[in-house]
């Protein structure tokens, strides 16, 4: 018997565990989401994030979940002629693909096999024809455990085709992952809070370029909740268009403390550790499915070679340990599973679940 009151330690990637620390800022009392006390909160909390994010453009704090801003970036910022290059390499990845058709735009696929990346010289090929407006690519595919090189791409792009819009959900990457919004060039990123901020799920983060939002001046029928030139209206006042979540915004604003106080590089240096950590094992004991040089450091995607039943084992291992990791996600199902390790998660809680898991396979 589940028992939601007494819920299990998250190791599925996202939502991840959420400390008592950071639970306890969602208890704050409330505040007016027009006061001078929200202003503040909401001032301090972008300024984090610029710092955190390295930038200088515009950040905004949305009360959605991350696929909200899949849409808002190609509502805002494609033209209803123009044509998006979406790449595809994951469940995600193709997710986002089918949202950019649905908004109505001109969408072409460049996928690639799971568990593959997505290289400079695939969109190169693509970008050439000079048909396309903005390319999508996801940073860190959730599904199959791999991280792009976006670095090699964002420099391709600035050199080869600096006029072509880069949308990059960021959403199992950011804070975790190295970035450097401004110096990659980049148009759209976002993530939800749920996954390396380790805050329960209720908020998203987005960085938008200042040609981007621009360019959103004159694409017609935006909409309104998700609409930028909105956004960027009350975000000079330090406030949100809508009533904004505000417990999550403070638990995001201590979550930002917390990351500044360690550096950004010691925070994407603590996730590679931990990325290693996993891998280690599971290549003793499984196989990555992704190449191995483009695995994330944020959960790690692993080959069910044993053929173990991955339902049986995580039913096993929560009701012995109320803890849960991941089944592989959609088509990868009961071909691999899924360990995240990011946000708040540490060598140690990964060193207790792997011994588990070690006891219940053997
Ligand atoms: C890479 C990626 N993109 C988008 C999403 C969707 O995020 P949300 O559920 O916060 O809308 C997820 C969720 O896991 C994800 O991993």
């Amino acid at each position: 018997m589940v028992d939601w009151k007494n819920p299990p330690r998250l190791f599925i990637p996202g939502p991840v565990k959420v400390n008592d620390d950071v639970l306890q800022q969602l208890a704050r009392p409330t505040l007016g989401h027009r006061g001078k006390e929200y202003t503040q909160l909401h001032g301090q909390t972008v300024d984090m994030l610029k710092k955190i994010l390295f930038t200088e453009q515009n950040v905004f704090l949305s009360t959605s979940s991350a696929s909200g801003i899949w849409e808002a970036a190609i509502r805002n910022c494609v033209g209803p002629d123009e044509v998006v290059l979406s790449t595809c390499c994951g469940a995600f990845s193709d997710k986002w693909a089918s949202i950019v058709e649905s908004c109505g735009r001109g969408v072409d696929e460049l996928k690639v096999d799971w568990g593959k990346p997505v290289l400079p010289e695939m969109l190169d090929e693509k970008l050439a024809t000079g048909k396309y407006a903005a390319i999508t690519i996801v940073y860190n595919e959730t599904s199959t455990g791999l991280t792009n090189p976006v670095h090699e791409i964002s420099a391709m792009m600035k050199e080869k085709y600096p006029d072509v819009l880069v949308f990059v959900d960021a959403v199992s990457a950011m804070v975790a992952l190295p970035m450097k919004f401004d110096e990659l060039g980049w148009d759209v990123v976002f993530a939800s809070v749920q996954k390396a901020f380790a805050i329960p799920p209720g908020l998203a983060v987005a960085v938008v370029s200042n040609r981007a939002l621009e360019k959103s001046r004159n694409v017609p029928a935006k909409g309104y909740y998700f609409n930028f030139e909105l956004w960027a209206k009350a975000a000079e006042k330090n406030q949100t268009l809508v009533t904004p979540n505000i417990p999550h915004i403070m638990a995001l604003n201590y979550q930002c403390e917390k990351l500044l106080a360690e550096g950004m590089e010691n925070v994407w240096r603590r996730h590679k550790e931990m990325g290693d950590f996993v891998r280690g094992w599971a290549k003793e004991k499984f196989e990555l499915f992704c190449d191995e040089r483009y695995a994330s450091n944020t959960l790690t995607t692993i080959k069910n070679t044993r053929g173990i039943n991955v339902a049986e084992t995580i039913n096993a291992i929560q009701q012995k340990h109320n803890t849960i990791f991941g089944n592989g996600y959609g088509k990868l199902k009961e071909e691999t599973f899924r360990i995240a390790h990011m946000g708040d998660i540490t060598l140690d809680d990964l060193k207790e679940l792997l011994a588990w898991l070690d006891d219940e396979i053997g």
